[in-house]
């Protein structure tokens, strides 16, 4: 649902909600309502709350994030991952990173960590390691970097 900002939007889905719980008999749970930030999931789901006069907040009613999040951690083990895993966010990521330049003890300037945060994002995002080679001579402990992050 693409508009401006008052122009009804969150009331067009609220409401369809509303009618298919109501007249086709969806249970609520069974309905998925993903949108970008908190707060608009926030009203997506007091609205439906309201409107169906529910005693809990409808689960399945989030942002992108939340239920991505969530399906991570109902099939985590299916990938070999445990499912309480945390998500890491730019602050953590980037301080993990200078934690492991430290224990190895190379230096900030040959070896910086935005650069560095960059490079790993790009191997996780495309799930491919081969970029690591185009860094071999500038920062030939990339690959042992890497891995210790990991
Ligand atoms: N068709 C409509 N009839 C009456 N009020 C409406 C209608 N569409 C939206 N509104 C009201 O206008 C305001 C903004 O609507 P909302 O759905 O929150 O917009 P959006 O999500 O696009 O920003 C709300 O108070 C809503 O109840
Ligand atoms: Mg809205």
């Amino acid at each position: 649902m693409l508009a401006g900002a008052g122009s009804g939007k969150t009331r067009v889905i609220t409401q369809k909600i509303v009618y298919m719980v109501e007249n086709l008999s969806i249970p609520v749970n069974r309905i998925l309502a993903i949108t970008f930030t908190n707060k608009a999931a926030q009203e997506m789901k007091e609205r439906v709350v309201e409107a169906l006069h529910l005693d809990h907040q409808p689960q399945w009613i989030t942002t992108f994030h939340s239920l991505s999040a969530k399906i991570l951690r109902i099939e985590a083990e299916n990938l070999g991952y445990s499912r309480d895993f945390v998500v890491y966010d730019e602050e953590d990521s980037k301080k993990l990173i200078k934690d492991v330049l430290k224990e190895m003890n190379l230096d900030s300037e040959s070896y910086k960590p935005e650069k560095i945060r960059n490079v790993i994002s790009q191997i996780k995002q495309n799930l491919d390691e081969s970029v690591l080679d185009f860094y071999a001579f500038t920062m030939p402990h990339l690959p042992k970097i890497y891995e210790n992050y990991n």
